[in-house]
């Protein structure tokens, strides 16, 4: 069964009991704890917290997935990739666990004919979490499976979070039964390998706080209703559906495998090493198709750099298997017309995403030549010194100046017998992103509990605007926090956010920063406003400082925006839709504007 067979008959089977169909997200999450999206739940976030009510009940989506913790796997497991498109079904306080794992079961198993996806529920061992007596009891007395195959593990394989704060619950895995070619028996518990897991059912129906790794963090409480996110990775069923050995024999990826063999001369199958890079050029290669697409551009932060990490690997391992000239624009061709099949928008953007492509391809050959000058000295020199380590200020000015990945630099030493300081490299890297990130961090300060701003949107409600029509306004005070934390009062020289019934101040949002102003309560206290954010949709935070007075929550308050500056703000943002209407006015549509700094 071809990928897109799976995709369409997936939507259709949850469409057909109640779900609407909702289309994939773009890869660059709304979400400021994340860079790329890497779960088919994080366009619905808002709904499991309860802060934004669901267009429905039940939904179902395929979405596009990037992962990069385990890039260095890829190609050389048979399962690790980078993009993956996660088919999800969701039920926001409507069907649990009964009605998760019965519509898991029926899609595997029901045959083809009967729109399911066929396969033998004998192959299908599962896992629940540690004290979850309840899944354990449903699937094996409402489904019928063995106790034999049902396994429990604990928090690190069956309990999901995003790994930030937000919604978490105990899980239950559907994993496949390869078969014995793929190692010993034991099911899931004992081998990941032979016992792949296909398909994911979170019982998503707590809200954890920040903490580290997967198991190392507080449940702050329930979330508002018992809710349902499933994930099943397409390329997985499609290796199971189309008999192939791994992921990347599977028909999307395959065809971009056959041209890079056809760009290289290298035969798949021929021998480890050139199989690995066939795999990994496959895999980023089409990662980076599905970000530009998606309106990511090679940089050196943030999700450029991701995007640029991946399409340099890539570049790379064309060149280990004998590529000396250009490949690029030919294996992002092949990822276009197969995955156009699913993303047409890729077919109308292909001139676009090969310009962006094909602009990366040309600056890292052209750093490679200045960059392995660079490398070659510092080698020299080094061992000239008698030394083996490669010091990471070389490695640091390579990935500044000619944007080598580190895993360039490693392998790169490592060929001229040299390691490389990689701790002192990571030092400087994060010096520096600690210098960018000083000045962003200090204005949005992250975030990461949102608990204090519910409380206050659930006692009060959302911030009336009145910004549209009037600079200035009466208004009371219903929220405070003092440092972060509530308060029901402040003083002179605090540090505070405050949340008001109504309010003429506009929160940063679409591309507008913030107003900045005044308020000033009748007792006679005033707060300077640097910046307004919406932690929680419709609440606006308002962030400054008490200059003269004491502040309590209830006082009536006067809050006025400075006036000349969001003129100046306006016009400016008028000006930038403006000059970028001529542009596309000029160069046609895919004239993209983003990023612009309005202020
Ligand atoms: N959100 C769950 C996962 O990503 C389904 O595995």
């Amino acid at each position: 069964m071809e990928s897109a067979e799976i995709r369409r008959r997936w939507l259709s089977f949850f469409e057909e009991r109640g779900h609407t169909v909702v289309p994939s997200a773009s890869l660059i999450a709304d979400d400021p704890t994340l860079l790329l999206v890497p779960a088919g739940m994080v366009p619905f976030k808002p709904y499991f917290l309860g802060e934004v009510k669901p267009p429905a009940p039940r939904v179902t989506s395929v979405q596009k997935c990037v992962r990069t913790p385990d890039i260095e796997e890829v190609g050389k497991t048979t399962r690790h990739g980078t993009f993956f498109q996660m088919c999800g079904n969701f039920s926001f306080g409507d069907y649990f666990k009964e009605g998760a794992i019965e519509f898991a079961w029926a899609a595997l198993t029901n045959s083809v004919a009967d729109g399911g996806f066929g396969l033998d529920p004998e192959r299908l061992w599962i896992t629940v979490y540690l004290d979850d007596d309840e899944a354990e009891q449903i699937w094996r007395e409402k489904i019928g499976v063995p106790a034999e195959r049902i396994q429990r593990l604990g928090k690190k394989d069956n309990f999901w979070s995003m790994g930030v704060p937000g919604p978490c619950g105990p899980c239950s895995e559907i994993n496949y039964d390869r078969g014995p070619e793929f190692g010993v028996e034991g099911g899931p518990a004992v081998n990941d390998e032979r016992y792949v897991e296909i398909w994911n059912l979170v019982f998503m129906q707590y809200e954890r706080g920040a903490g580290d790794g997967k198991e190392d963090f507080p449940i702050l409480g329930d979330l508002p209703s018992q809710n349902i996110d499933t994930g099943l990775g397409l390329e997985r069923l499609a290796m199971i559906l189309q008999g192939v050995q791994n992921m990347y024999e599977t028909d999307t990826l395959r065809v971009v495998m056959d041209k890079a063999t056809e760009l290289t001369g290298v035969r798949y199958g021929a021998e480890h090493g050139s199989d690995v890079s066939l795999r990994v050029v496959a895999d980023h290669i089409r990662t980076s198709v599905m970000l530009i697409g998606d309106g990511v551009t090679p940089g050196n932060e943030g999700r450029g750099y991701v995007l640029r990490r991946i399409m340099r690997r890539a570049i790379r391992n064309m060149r280990l298997m004998g590529a000396t000239g250009p490949v690029v624009r030919e294996l992002v061709d092949v990822v276009v017309d197969t995955m156009g099949l699913q993303y047409p928008e890729l077919i109308t953007d292909r001139k676009r995403i090969e310009t962006v492509a094909l602009a990366e391809e040309a600056a890292f050959l052209k750093a490679l030549k200045g960059g392995t000058n660079i490398l070659d000295t510092a080698v020299t020199e080094t061992k000239a010194a008698g030394g083996k380590v490669l010091a990471g200020d070389k490695a640091f000015l390579l990935h500044d100046t000619w944007g080598f990945p580190i895993d360039l630099t490693l392998e790169m030493a490592a060929e001229q017998g040299l390691a490389v300081d990689e701790d002192g490299f990571r030092r400087l890297m994060k010096e520096q992103r600690e210098r960018a990130k000083a000045d962003a961090k200090a204005k949005k300060t992250g975030h990461a509990d949102l608990s204090a701003y519910r409380e206050v949107a659930d006692n009060s409600g959302v911030t009336e605007f009145t910004g549209y029509t009037s600079n200035e306004g009466e208004s009371k005070i219903v929220g405070l926090l003092v440092d972060g934390v509530p308060s029901p009062a402040a003083s002179e020289g605090d540090e505070v956010e405050v949340v008001l019934d109504r309010t003429p101040f506009y929160a940063e949002g679409g591309g507008q920063l913030a107003d900045q102003g005044r308020i000033r309560l009748a007792t006679g206290a005033v707060i300077q406003i640097r910046d307004v954010q919406q932690p929680v949709p419709g609440v606006s935070v308002h962030k400054g400082s008490v200059q003269v007075g004491e502040v309590t929550v209830g006082a009536s308050a006067f809050a006025a925006i400075d006036n000349s500056r969001r003129r100046a703000i306006a016009r400016a943002h008028s000006a930038t839709h403006l000059t970028h209407q001529a542009l596309r006015d000029a160069l046609g549509p895919t004239a993209a504007q983003a990023l612009s700094l309005i202020h």
